[in-house]
């Protein structure tokens, strides 16, 4: 039973953060791309940020939590050894490095030439993220599965 809950809780909150990284990729790049004053640009992107970082960071412990009492209960396979590396690399960017990007990236926002270059690089890095999400999901199915 204690298993059951930690994995709802474990996939609920993967759910929650993954899905808002998708929303973010997918829909809020594409709108912020279309706005031509960077100042506005950066102002529709940190307010989506402020307000999915607070989520994302709750989900990411909840995720690691619960993670751990799995690993109680299930032991450490090859797959949970992937989820444990993108988890580490998405916990360093929300509780540090994001904040020393940002203070780089958005030293100058009046730059409007800058600031398209800026967006379309932190698309193409949500992308990339993405696709490591998809990927530790495949290893937590895989973890659990075989
Ligand atoms: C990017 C972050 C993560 C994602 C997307 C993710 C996703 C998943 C998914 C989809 C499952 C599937 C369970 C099933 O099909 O039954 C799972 C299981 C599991 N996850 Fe994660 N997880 C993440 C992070 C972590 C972390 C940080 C840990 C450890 C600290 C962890 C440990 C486990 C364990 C032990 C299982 C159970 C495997 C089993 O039933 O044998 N996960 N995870």
């Amino acid at each position: 039973m204690e298993y059951v809950t930690a994995l709802t809780v474990h996939i609920i909150s993967v759910v929650v953060w993954i899905g808002g990284v998708s929303f973010v990729t997918m829909i809020t790049f594409p709108m912020i791309l279309r706005v031509d004053k960077s100042l506005e640009q950066v102002m529709m992107f940190q307010g989506v940020e402020h307000r999915f970082g607070k989520i994302a960071k709750v989900m990411v412990v909840l995720a690691g939590l619960s993670g751990l009492y799995l690993i109680y209960e299930k032991g450490l396979s090859p797959g949970v050894w992937i989820m444990i590396a993108v988890w580490s690399f998405y916990a360093s960017l929300l509780f540090g490095l994001e904040k020393m990007i940002f203070k780089k990236l958005f030293s100058k926002p009046d730059q409007q030439a800058d600031m398209k270059k800026v967006f379309n690089l932190l698309q193409t890095f949500h992308w990339v993220v993405l696709g490591l999400s998809f990927l530790a999901i495949a290893a937590g199915i895989y973890a659990g599965h075989y």
